[in-house]
């Protein structure tokens, strides 16, 4: 008797056989290998090379993985601890920066970082303001040395980067003022809000026009007017997980960003990525299940609704109960880190020692905080991979 589906049930026996008994991560190969492809497959189908969002993906032997798989050297960073490992573990890789940093973390970045990385042409510092701009350019001048920038666009999305052509044309000047601190890679607008705004501003189609109009009006500009810097191969990225599959007939980027849909946590279900699978999970053992929920001071609530308690090693994560499928968090209780509480049917057979499976709301986070991994592939795990630390 299972109070899990098949696929969980599978899945619980093969944890269980590895010795799992805490929380775990685990990651289903088969899926992972099923929505690489069909990001391979898409990219090939619209011409654009493939950028590895690190940070949703914090673990060296998964990033080699999809590198491997799709054939890409290129990778988004995030962090400057994860910037560090990616240059020591991928020192061919091409590493974009996807958000502005310190200058101070560039700084720390020239005392860190290990040949044979080359960051003067591996690298591409991403810049949204004139100001920053001027901030690295007196750190190059002082460290003597170039250093390779892209410019972020605001193309809607509103967290940043350039929104008005005067701070384009402050910013490319400068460059062009300094050949030897700056040299211009491209550009880099990220296009989440296009499937995440309520559907009353706009299609997704029509965002993406907007937003892609935009794009185009600032490659315009800098090919018009600064012809002189601009690159023989442009880096014109664009795009995340949930606006992918909206670039088919884009022509102007020249790359697509992705990272989460690869494990397809709950933030992903989202329209454009119903081909990708769920391929990430928490597998935790309960501890107790007592056969009413008692609150303490009241009566015997639980047990009126028909429901029985679950108390789970650990808890409080950012994810949901997916198995088994009547498992819910119980609001009324505290919620606890230590030992959660949810609840079942009170005829459920779920029992203590049992594992129950949670789905992450999203991988970056969540990720970091379980130690090595579990890969499981065809009924069987096949691999532990560590993760990266800070
Ligand atoms: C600049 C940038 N590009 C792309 C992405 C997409 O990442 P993912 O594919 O993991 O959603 C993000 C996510 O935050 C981002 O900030």
């Amino acid at each position: 008797m299972t109070a899990h589906n098949d696929y969980f049930n599978t899945l619980q026996a093969v944890l269980l056989a590895d010795g799992v008994c805490a929380p775990t991560l685990v990651i289903d190969q088969d899926r992972l290998l099923h929505n690489l492809d069909l990001v391979r497959d898409f990219a090939k189908r619209s011409g654009h090379d493939l950028r590895v969002v690190e940070k949703s993906l914090p673990c060296p032997d998964l990033l080699s993985l999809v590198m491997q798989r799709w054939g890409s050297q290129r990778l988004m960073s995030f962090h400057l601890p994860f910037l560090l490992a990616d240059v020591k573990r991928f020192p061919t890789a091409d590493i974009l920066l996807g958000k502005p940093m310190p200058v101070a973390a560039v700084a720390q970045f020239y005392r860190d970082y290990q040949p044979p990385f080359d960051p003067a042409k591996q690298l591409h510092w991403l810049i949204d303001t004139p100001q920053r701009l001027q901030q690295y350019l007196n750190f190059a001048q002082l460290q003597k040395l170039t250093l390779q920038v892209c410019i972020e666009l605001d193309v809607g999305l509103h967290r940043g980067g350039v929104a008005d052509e005067a701070s384009l044309i402050e910013m490319l000047s400068c460059i062009r003022q300094h050949p030897q601190q700056l040299s211009f890679s491209g550009f880099m607008g990220y296009d989440a809000h296009v499937v995440k705004l309520p559907r009353i501003l706009g299609s997704a189609k029509q965002l993406l026009a907007k937003s892609m109009s935009i794009y185009q009006q600032r490659v315009q500009l800098a090919k018009q007017r600064f012809a002189d810097l601009w690159p023989v191969s442009p880096l014109l990225n664009t795009a995340g997980s949930p606006t992918y599959r909206l670039h088919e007939n884009n022509a102007l980027c020249t790359e697509l960003a992705v990272g989460s849909a690869l494990l397809k946590p709950i933030d992903f279900d989202v329209p454009t990525l119903t081909a990708h699978h769920p391929a990430l999970f928490i597998a935790t053992p309960v501890l107790k299940t007592p056969a009413a929920l008692r609150l303490p001071g009241l009566p015997d609530v639980a047990a009126i609704q028909g429901r029985r308690p679950v108390f789970i090693y650990g808890g409080q994560w950012l994810a949901d109960y997916v198995s088994p499928s009547d498992l819910k968090q119980w609001p009324i209780y505290g919620r606890s880190s230590n030992q959660d509480v949810a609840t079942v049917n009170r005829d459920s057979v779920l029992a203590v020692d049992d594992l129950v499976f949670l789905r992450p709301t999203q991988s970056e986070a969540v990720l970091l905080q379980f130690g090595a991994i579990r890969v499981v592939s065809a009924g069987r795990v096949v691999a532990h991979w560590s993760v990266y630390n800070d």
